[in-house]
C-alpha cells in the first residue's frame, strides 16, 4: 500500500479539492485537524491580501466516520471565498455566459511575470492571449490542498510516534542563530509564536524590518526554512534504486513546492566544503544513553550531520532537510516585460500578491515530507489497519531497542 493524492482547482476558481488514497482504517481524522494546519498555513509577516480575504476549512467529503478513516479514499474540498469576486472571470460557463453584451473581459494577463510560469506555461498550453489560464493553476493556492493532504498524513505518523515541525533559517539574507533547535514535536509551538516562524527573537524583527524594506521599495523577499522529523524507525526508503531513496524522494517532493529552488539533508553543501572526519557521525557502542529523540536501542550518534539519512535510507536520526525558496515573483515595482499581444515592450503584470511567504512555506514543507514519511511508512510496514501498522512497527521497534548490545547469533 503507498500513500497517493491528485490535487484540483483554480487559485480563483470555485474551491479545491483532492483525494487520498492509502490511509489504513482507523486512524483518528477530524477536520479540526487539518484546520489548525491551514490556519498555520495562511499566517506570517509579508503575506498579501488574499489571506485576508479566506479563512480556509477543509469539508471531509469521503473515507472518515465517526472520526476515524475506513480504508476507502479520503476525499477533500476547501471553498475558495474569495471566488465570489471572480464568478465573470473564473466562470466555468462560456464566456458569453459570464459576461453581459459588450462588457470587456476583466483582469486578462497579456504580459508574464518573470520568474513565474505565465511565459513558459502559456507557450506550452497556447493560451498567451490570457495567461491566466496559467497563473491560477500555478499559483501557490494549490499548497493549501498539499497542507491538507499532509494533515490527513500527519494524523498517520502521530499515531505511530512520528512528529515534524519547521522554522524559518533566514529572510532576505537575514540569518537566525539558534544554538540547540528544541526536538521536532516542540518547534512548532515555539516557532508559531514569531510572526516569521524563527526561534531567534532578535532575528524575527531584523526579518520583519528586512521585509519592510522590501515592501515599501515595491520589491520582495525569498528565504531559507528547516523541516525537522522525529521519532521515525530506522530502516524507510532503500538503498537499492533510485527511485526508493527516501532522500530523493524528499528532495522531489520539497523542491515541487512553488518557488523553491533548493533542498539540502544534514549539513547539505556545506559537507562538501569539509573533510570526512568532520562529516561522519560516528558510533558510540554499549550502554551509552541514546539520543531521546533517536530511534537506535543504545547505540548513540553524538552528531546528525546525515541528517536522519545514509544510504537513502532512515538511520533512526531525526530527519533535517533544510530549503531555500527564491523571492515572490510578482513585483509591485513592475520588471521589464513584452506585451506578447502587441509586442509592446512594457511594465510586468501586477496583481495582489505576498512580499514574502517563506514562513508559510515551512508549514507546507512539513506537509510534504509527512506526505513523503507515510508513503515510506506503509510502503515497509503495510497494514490495511492502523492496528496492523502498529504491531509490524512494534515488532521492527523492538529489534532496534536491542541494537548496541551483541546480535543473537543468525540460525544457521
Ligand atoms: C506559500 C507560497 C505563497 C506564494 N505566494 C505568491 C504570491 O503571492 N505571488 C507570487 O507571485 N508568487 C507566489 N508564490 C510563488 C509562486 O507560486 C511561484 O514562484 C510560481 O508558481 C512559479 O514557480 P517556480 O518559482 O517554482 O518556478 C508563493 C509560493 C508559496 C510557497
Amino acid at each position: 500500500m503507498s500513500f497517493r493524492f491528485l490535487t484540483a482547482g483554480e487559485s480563483h476558481g470555485p474551491g479545491l479539492s483532492s483525494i487520498v488514497e492509502g490511509m489504513p482504517a482507523g486512524v483518528p481524522v477530524l477536520a479540526e485537524h487539518i484546520d489548525a494546519q491551514l490556519a498555520r498555513r495562511q499566517r506570517g509577516y509579508g503575506r498579501g491580501g488574499r489571506m485576508k480575504i479566506e479563512t480556509d476549512r477543509a469539508v471531509i467529503l469521503g473515507g472518515v466516520r465517526h472520526g476515524q478513516t475506513i480504508g476507502s479514499p479520503v476525499s477533500l474540498a476547501v471553498i475558495n471565498r474569495d471566488f465570489e469576486s471572480w464568478q465573470d472571470v473564473m466562470s466555468v460557463a462560456p464566456l458569453e455566459q459570464a459576461y453581459a453584451a459588450d462588457t470587456p473581459k476583466r483582469r486578462p494577463i497579456e504580459i508574464p511575470r518573470p520568474g513565474h510560469a505565465d511565459y513558459a506555461g502559456g507557450l506550452k498550453y497556447r493560451q498567451l492571449h490570457d495567461m491566466r489560464n496559467v497563473l491560477e493553476r500555478a499559483s501557490a493556492r494549490e499548497t493549501t490542498m498539499r497542507v491538507a493532504v499532509g494533515a490527513v498524513a500527519r494524523c498517520l505518523l502521530e499515531s505511530c510516534g512520528i512528529h515534524i515541525g519547521s522554522h524559518v533559517v533566514e529572510i532576505g539574507g537575514v540569518r537566525g542563530e539558534v544554538e540547540t533547535a528544541p526536538p521536532a514535536r516542540d518547534i512548532n509551538e515555539q516557532a508559531d509564536t514569531s510572526s516569521v516562524r524563527c526561534l531567534d527573537e532578535n532575528a524575527t524583527r531584523q526579518m520583519e524590518a528586512r521585509i519592510d524594506a522590501a515592501r515599501e521599495a515595491g520589491d520582495t523577499v525569498g528565504g531559507v526554512f528547516e523541516v525537522v522529523a522525529d521519532g521515525i524507525p530506522v530502516g524507510l526508503g532503500s538503498h537499492v534504486h533510485w527511485d526508493r531513496k527516501l532522500d530523493g524522494r524528499l528532495a522531489q517532493a520539497l523542491m515541487s513546492i512553488h518557488a523553491m529552488k533548493g533542498v539540502e539533508i544534514g549539513l547539505g553543501f556545506e559537507a562538501a566544503r569539509r573533510g570526512g572526519s568532520e562529516v561522519h557521525d560516528s558510533f558510540g557502542a554499549g550502554n551509552v544513553a541514546a539520543d531521546a529523540s533517536s530511534s537506535n536501542g543504545s547505540l548513540s550518534r553524538p552528531t546528525n550531520n546525515a541528517g536522519g539519512l545514509e544510504g537513502g535510507v532512515t538511520n533512526g536520526s531525526p530527519l533535517v532537510c533544510r530549503v531555500a525558496m527564491k523571492p515572490i515573483a510578482t513585483l509591485m515595482n513592475a520588471l521589464p516585460s513584452v506585451n506578447m499581444t502587441t509586442g509592446e515592450a512594457t511594465g510586468a503584470h501586477v496583481e495582489r500578491s505576498d512580499y514574502c511567504a517563506v514562513p508559510a512555506a515551512g508549514v507546507v514543507g512539513e506537509a510534504m515530507v509527512a506526505i513523503v514519511l507515510a508513503d515510506a511508512l506503509l510502503e515497509k510496514f503495510g497494514g490495511d489497519s492502523l492496528e496492523e501498522l502498529r504491531e509490524s512497527l512494534s515488532r521492527h521497534r523492538d529489534y532496534s531497542a536491542r541494537l548496541g548490545q551483541p546480535l543473537p547469533t543468525a540460525a544457521p
